[in-house]
Formats: C-alpha cells, structure tokens, sequence
C-alpha cells in the first residue's frame, strides 16, 4: 500500500472520528442539570464518552476499510506478504491509550473530591426516609428547626444532607441534582448538594423498599435566596399548630390508604373511607380504633391484609401530631358514614 493512501486512509478515520464525537457531544441528550454536582459529573461523562466515541469510530473506520480494500480475490488461496512487527506503531498505540486512561482517572478523582466537599458552612438538612414518605428537617439557617416534606433550598448555597431510615433501606435521588444516596437504618449517609437553578424537581425513592416504593416521591424547590428566608419564617411561625390533613399528608399516608377528604387514593392498605364499620368489626370505639391502629398496627388487623404491613414508626409522632391525626381521621369517619 502506497504512503499516499495510507495518510489519505488516517485522514478519513480521523474525520468520521471527529464528525461521530460532535454528534455526540453537540446534541443534549442528558436531562437539565440543576447543580454544580451534576455538572461536573455530566463533564466526566462526556469527557469519557467522548474519548471512548473517537477511539471507537477512528478503529472502526480503519477495520473496516481495510476489510473492504484488501480481501483476497475469489480463488486466490496464496498466503500473504510476510510482514514484521512495527516498533513506532505499538509505542504510539501503547502511549496513546495509557495518557487517556490516566487524564480520565485524574479528572474523576478530582471531581469526586470536589463533589464530596461541603465547605466550611454548609445548610446543613436531615433527610428521614420511612416506608413511604421523606420528611426534611433543617439544622441551622434561616429555618433552623422547621420540618417539611418538601425539600426547599436556597439557590448557589451548599447544602449537606444528612440521610437516614427509620425502617428499611431507601434511596435519595433526584435527577437533576445527579447523584443518589441510601438511607440505611442505623447509619447516617450524606450528600452535598449546591443548588444553581430554580425550580421544582422530583424527590425520589430509588431503593425498592416495600409496596408503596414507586409511591415515595416528593418535591424539591429550589428559590432565590430571600424567598427562601421567607417560606422559612412563615413556617416557624403558623407552623406550630399541626393540622390533621397536613399531618396525614406530610407523613405520606395518602400513598398507602384511600381517604376522600384528603383526596387520597391509595390502595395498598385499608380504606379509611370504611373506618367506622373496621371499628365496629373490630369491636372498638372508633377513637380508640383509629389511635391503636396507628401506634400499634399489629394489634387489630382488618382482614385481607398481612401482619407487618402499615410501619411501626408512626407511634413516634410528636403527641400534638398524632392527636391531631386521629382527630382527623375521626372526624372525616364520622362525616363518611
Ligand atoms: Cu423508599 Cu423505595
């Protein structure tokens, strides 16, 4: 083969190369990005992928070429030319790859460094994860001691979460921030988040975590910072006084039980829509049947559903709280019969 070709050959792999990799990198196939977490993995990615596109399409091309150009003509069985090592090839193809390899391993070190690195002063926010809801409590800030089962930040601020688990293991995730962390019974995980879009994004349980998994979802909104100073003042100051819908929405039952009140419409435990005949069938006053069927799910069990279904970690509500929930679901029972 005549050099001329060949330089003509390389040519034509390194433009489809290039042309394969624009595609690639030119078109935006990844979701929106709403931190500085998820822009520097998004960056490792496309670092990546791109390195692994060119390489790929460059091999291809050439493999390919000379399949087509220099097969054997029907009938000739001769063997071919003899041909020996080439020393200048094997060190650009032995150096090329290892110089790749070792810029990706830098850059990933580098980026998994900066993205567990919260600072000096971070909004520090304790995420509880329980069959089937998330609830966020803020540490310090403008909202320190408020709890919410949205997740509200503070735009271009970082942001530690401290995750935990009340009872199996869960998984934070929420795409546009672009990392996932479990909440492991016993343990605390944590994740920095740095907010650099408003907006709101979904909140979701990525660990299978029981019947009401694909139902474990919330919000997170992020706001420009004085926004948030102000829905942080307004919940320490009107939030005291728990309300029995509130309760029941924050706590996630709706994603497991029926209540037409609450506009509920889950079916994975019993409908409590039907508490006051449950209570008769249980042979209880219905105050009594709600509290007990909420602290301890195991003592009456409404046939048709197994032992160990409803979580045992609603006895743990502040008084206020529960009393106001089966105020409520007294209430709307009495108004549903
Ligand atoms: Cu919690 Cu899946």
């Amino acid at each position: 083969m005549r050099r001329g070709s060949i330089v003509q050959l390389v040519l034509l792999a390194l433009v489809i190369g290039g042309a394969v990799t624009a595609v690639a990198l030119l078109i935006p196939w990844l979701p929106v990005s709403a931190s500085e977490e998820r822009d520097r993995i998004d960056f490792v990615f496309w670092f990546t992928t791109g390195i692994a596109i060119f390489v790929f399409t460059v091999v291809a091309t050439l493999s390919v070429y000379a399949l087509i150009k220099f097969r054997a003509p029907p009938g000739d069985d001769r063997d071919g030319p003899p041909t020996h090592g080439h020393t200048g090839l094997e060190i650009f193809w032995t150096t090329v790859p290892a110089v790749l390899v070792t810029a990706i391993a830098i850059v990933s070190g580098i980026v998994l460094t900066e993205n567990g690195n919260a600072g000096h002063d971070p909004l520090r926010v304790q995420v509880v994860a329980q069959q089937f809801a998330w609830s966020f409590t803020y540490e310090n800030g403008p909202a320190k001691g408020v709890a919410s089962p949205i997740l509200y930040l503070p735009i271009d601020r970082k942001v530690k979460l401290e995750i935990l688990s009340k009872d199996v293991i869960h998984s934070f995730w929420v795409p546009e921030f672009g990392q996932k962390q479990d909440a492991v019974p016993g343990g605390v995980n944590h994740l920095v988040i740095t907010p650099n879009k408003t907006g709101t994004f979904p909140v979701i349980c990525t660990e299978l975590c029981g019947l009401g998994h694909a139902l474990m979802r919330s919000r997170s909104v992020v706001m420009q910072p004085g926004a948030f100073e102000k829905w942080a003042r307004t919940q320490k100051g009107g939030g005291a006084t728990a309300s029995g819908k509130s309760v029941f929405t924050d706590q996630g039952c709706g994603s497991c039980h029926t209540l037409a009140a609450a506009g509920a419409k889950g079916t994975i435990g019993p409908d409590l829509d039907k508490l006051s005949q449950e209570a008769q069938k249980a042979g209880k006053p219905l105050d009594e049947f709600v509290k007990e069927s909420i602290v301890n799910p195991n003592a009456y069990l409404e046939p048709g559903y197994p032992k160990g279904l409803m979580p045992q970690t609603f006895g743990q509500l502040p008084k206020a709280q529960l009393d106001a929930l089966v105020e409520y679901l007294v209430k709307s029972a009495k108004g549903a019969k």
